[in-house]
């Protein structure tokens, strides 16, 4: 069970405080422990060390990669992190990934370094420690203890070692990642770094495998009555070489927290193996888990091995049945269900990729406000919290696979995929690809599509599948064999041919619409890259929501449709480009904050009674001039007054909207809307506002937990005096946080707004030369000892001199098996000791070398491609400071390369945050700040 900090927490001034205490789930019988790593690691921007995997022998990564290695300057970083959302943009970047300084044109932004420790107690001892990786973008190294344990590429997929072979117990460990972002995988933005979890597992030898817990609940012809067969597969591992006989015991519990039934079982593993044990029992009347009903049983699942219990884990699960039929589309619990669905890509303003839990939650939640009932996780696997929002809020979820292969590596990551996410109620169908243009209708292309869709037959026989195909009626390639044809857009009659000419294949729509509009903006506006938020085709192959849900809408074969998309996201200028920097499509813009779309969703896809004006009603300098007025409402007739004088009733056909040019005065715009019978249903108004007067924070929770992790979401809000918000507003406004609270991203959903997301704290770093080293061979010990040549007062002037030089090294030792000392003077301040830290670094010292400061101690190292860096700050003084290292020559030539500095590391200063607003809103994303 993964561990929470209990403390007492603060949020942002403004906000009103109170401690909430999460509760841990009792682990004592178990020894499964799943810990976060995501707090304290160490961030460095750029790679310094491009040597630092070896290659040659074990244990020996150089730089960052060395298990020793002086970090304590670099910034502190938590995760979830994506150092792409730090960077600035530049027209010259690749503009589908939003315009930032990444990629191979920018080599020293594309690659950094993250380093943090762990302690393992001794008690550990005996336990097997995995390390898991949740998704890092890219390309990431990993070492332990200088160990190179794992080379993962792939940007969505989880990674997991055992690392028990390499880590300590009774003492520190340390792991670093280096993480090269330079080549993307998508076409829009992507982000850098670690940007989901990381965890660390501990488990007993024998324990529950990786993601090895299955549930899966299924009715007789799938019809959702009566008693569900409840079947659970628990995939043991023995990592020990003792044949060992496991006993498993499940029991599972209702939603309300009531215990159902109890079941068990057992498995003979030999040793190092793995086997599986299968159970099953009956559910009578279960509750059905749906998006508005998200009912969710729990799983406990006991491993014994001789009496005692050596596992235990949780699982939550859903009942629910899910499929396709060619005539009434998706099915879920047995009756059509019409997908209300939007496609959306893991970016949000502020943070980029790098989306902690809570504001997944938020963003789910935004979702559900206009009726979506599914999201699209394109074009790729999702991180496991989404999907643990989306099974407690009652999100369906089509799970998404990068890249369609059949080759070993690709379905690997398939195989892994799928176990890790099959447990969720929320996933509903799993997408092998999307838009495989250059292949798609060819037979090898309808080969790999059968592998991966019998792969998941094997893995969740239960769950359909489907390609996301940009085509119209074509019956080849992928089409002809995919068990549900997807639709990415062409949508229209090719849709019904397509329909009659195979109407055994089920149908659903997996990428529609692709409206274009900027929120808040109702005239195109190319130099500053804005588009009219009016529901109106453009570019060419976008359709509107009104015309491609009506479509939709009469026809429940084809199930429903996911929208492109949900949220505005960064990259995909589309229409424009530069200085646009992030897409128009979203329902949402970046921030969540709804555009006119919302209201068009919101009308036909729930039951509210909506009635919504577009546009705002602050026109200075266009009076008498016609504006579009457009009315989004489910009511079945809308009245339109300007200053309370009507302008027209109209009646609202089913899964449309109205229009009206107005000629514009200030003043009030309002409409009503009626029923069948005339009754009024709603009423709305937008009205000229006034200057800004005032600014209003609005948090979307006014508690959060104090568990470094929480995030509080603020709408920043322009008011005139009479408290409205003003439209118009673009003032740039400060932030500031009180309390143990950090900000960590703030946005505007402006598509164009080149301002920064975050303000990260500068360390100031400046450099010290140590010049003229002298040398001589000399005796040195092995070991921490020091001899009479390191201390301060030794007379070296009749040693040989060296210079600092930039080679990479200075090869004096001439013999192996010899060793030397060499020596140099620097000078510091008494403000470089008020600094915030020293650090010596060295470039390479062949084969060996034992270093002292002021004649102590302060590290060693003993591999010749080691740049050693190690903190001094203990060790020096203001005035004459003295360096000496005492350096064996293995083999061959050997010595100390004397290009040595000393930096002084300066504190980190807080930057003021600020934002612009665009049209008159902003938002802050501010979290819980952890303890270090
Ligand atoms: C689709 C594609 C999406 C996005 C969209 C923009 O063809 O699948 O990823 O690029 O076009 O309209």
């Amino acid at each position: 069970m993964r561990k929470t900090i209990n403390s007492p927490f603060s949020v942002l001034a403004g906000l009103a405080a109170a401690a909430l205490l999460v509760p841990q789930l009792a682990t004592a019988q178990s020894s499964r422990e799943h810990l976060s790593l995501d707090a304290n690691w160490r961030f460095h921007p750029g790679d310094d060390w491009p040597d630092a995997l070896h290659l040659e022998n074990s244990g020996t990564g150089s730089g960052p990669a060395a298990e020793r290695f002086a970090d304590a300057y670099w910034r502190v970083v938590n995760l979830p992190h994506d150092w792409a959302a730090e960077l600035p943009f530049d027209w010259a970047a690749d503009g589908s990934h939003g315009f930032k300084t990444l990629g191979v044109k920018y080599p020293t932004n594309s690659l950094a370094w993250y380093r943090r420790g762990f302690e393992l107690p001794k008690a550990d001892e005996g336990k097997r420690i995995w390390l898991t990786f949740d998704g890092v973008f890219r390309d990431a190294t990993v070492w332990v203890n200088g160990w190179c344990v794992r080379h993962h590429e792939g940007g969505y997929y989880p990674f997991r070692e055992d690392i028990t072979d390499v880590v300590r117990f009774g003492g520190k460990n340390t792991i670093a990642v280096r993480v090269d972002a330079a080549k993307t995988e998508g076409w829009f933005y992507e982000g850098a770094g670690i940007y989901r979890h990381v965890w660390l597992d501990k488990t007993a030898p024998l324990a529950i495998a990786p993601d090895g817990v299955f549930v899966q609940s299924e009715f007789e012809k799938s019809i959702p009555q009566g008693t569900a067969e409840i079947t659970v597969e628990i995939r043991l591992l023995n990592t020990t070489t003792i044949a060992t006989k496991a006993t498993v015991n499940c029991e599972s519990f209702s939603p309300e927290g009531k215990l159902l039934k109890k079941l068990s079982g057992s498995a003979e593993l030999r040793g190092k193996s793995q086997g599986t044990v299968k159970l099953a029992s009956g559910l009578s009347s279960p509750l059905l888990w749906s998006p508005e009903s998200p009912k969710l049983y729990k799983l406990i699942s006991t491993v014994s091995v001789a009496g005692k219990i050596v596992d235990k884990q949780e699982t939550l699960f859903g009942i629910r049945t899910v499929g396709f039929d060619p005539t009434n589309g998706f099915l879920l619990n047995g009756k059509h269900y019409e997908l209300y669905g939007t496609c959306n890509h893991q970016d949000h303003a502020g943070v980029g990729a790098a989306i902690p839990d809570a504001l997944q939650e938020f963003r789910i939640r935004r979702l559900k406000e206009f009726g979506c009932n599914a999201i699209r996780t394109s074009h790729n696997p999702p991180t496991p919290e989404l999907l643990e929002v989306c099974d407690r809020l009652g999100m369906l979820v089509m799970d998404e696979s990068r890249l369609m292969g059949g080759d070993s590596e690709n379905m690997k990551k398939w195989d892994d995929h799928i176990r890790r996410d099959r447990n969720h109620p929320s996933v509903a169908i799993w997408c092998i690809a999307n838009e495989q243009f250059a292949v798609q209708d060819t037979p090898q292309a309808a080969n790999v599509a059968l592998t991966m869709q019998d792969y998941v037959k094997q893995l969740d026989a239960l769950r359909p599948v489907t390609y996301a195909a940009p085509e119209d009626n074509v019956f080849r390639g992928i089409n002809s064999v995919i068990e549900v044809r997807g639709w990415n857009y062409h949508y229209g009659p090719q849709m019904d041919r397509y329909h009659a000419e195979h109407p055994s294949q089920p149908n659903v729509g997996t990428e529609q619409a692709s409206v274009v509009g900027t929120r808040g903006i109702y005239t195109n506006d190319r130099p500053r890259g804005y588009v009219a938020a009016y529901d109106v085709v453009w570019p060419g192959w976008t359709t509107t929501a009104e015309s491609w849900w009506s479509f939709f809408a009469e026809r429940p074969w084809l199930s429903g449709a996911f929208v492109w998309t949900g949220f505005d996201y960064r990259g995909e200028p589309t229409p424009y480009w530069w200085p646009c920097i992030n897409s128009h499509f979203g329902i949402l813009d970046t921030c969540g904050f709804p555009k006119d779309a919302f209201y068009y969703y919101q009308s036909w896809w729930t039951t509210n009674t909506v009635l919504h004006l577009a546009p705002h009603w602050s026109w200075p300098g266009r009076e008498g001039q016609k504006i579009l007025v457009q009315a989004f409402s489910n009511c079945k007739q809308v009245e339109l007054f300007l200053n309370g004088a009507s302008l027209g009733k109209q009646a609202m056909k089913r899964n449309s909207k109205l229009s009206w040019q107005v000629k514009y005065a200030p003043g009030t715009l309002s409409a009503r809307g009626f029923d069948e019978a005339g009754n009024v249903m709603a009423e709305t108004k937008v009205e000229t506002t006034g200057d800004t007067t005032q600014i209003q924070l609005i948090p979307d929770r006014r508690i959060i937990k104090a568990d470094g992790e929480d995030v509080a979401v603020l709408t920043v809000a322009a008011l005139d005096a009479q408290g409205r918000v003003v439209p118009v507003a673009q003032n740039k406004i400060h932030f500031a946080v009180e309390g143990a609270g950090n900000i960590i991203g703030v946005g505007n959903g402006d598509p164009s707004c080149h301002e920064p997301d975050t303000f990260v704290p500068i360390v100031p770093v400046r450099s010290v030369a140590v010049n003229d080293w002298r040398w001589q061979l000399a005796k040195v010990p092995h070991n921490r000892s020091a001899v009479p040549e390191y201390a301060n007062a030794f007379d070296d002037s009749t040693w040989d001199t060296l210079k600092a030089k930039t080679s990479s090294s200075e090869l004096t030792i001439k013999t192996p098996d010899t060793t030397a000392i060499y020596r140099a003077h620097f000078t510091l301040t008494e403000e470089d000791l008020r600094d915030s830290g020293a650090q010596m670094c060295f470039s390479t010292c062949d084969d060996e070398g034992w270093y002292f400061v002021n004649n102590q101690f302060v590290g060693e190292s003993h591999d010749w491609q080691a740049q050693p860096i190690f903190d001094i700050k203990e060790f020096i003084r203001a005035g004459d400071n003295v360096v000496a290292v005492g350096v064996n020559n293995g083999a061959g030539q050997g010595g100390l390369n004397p290009n040595v500095g000393v930096k002084i590391i300066g504190h980190a200063g807080a930057p003021p945050w600020s934002r612009s607003l665009f049209n008159g809103l902003a938002q802050i994303l501010a979290i819980h700040a952890r303890r270090r």
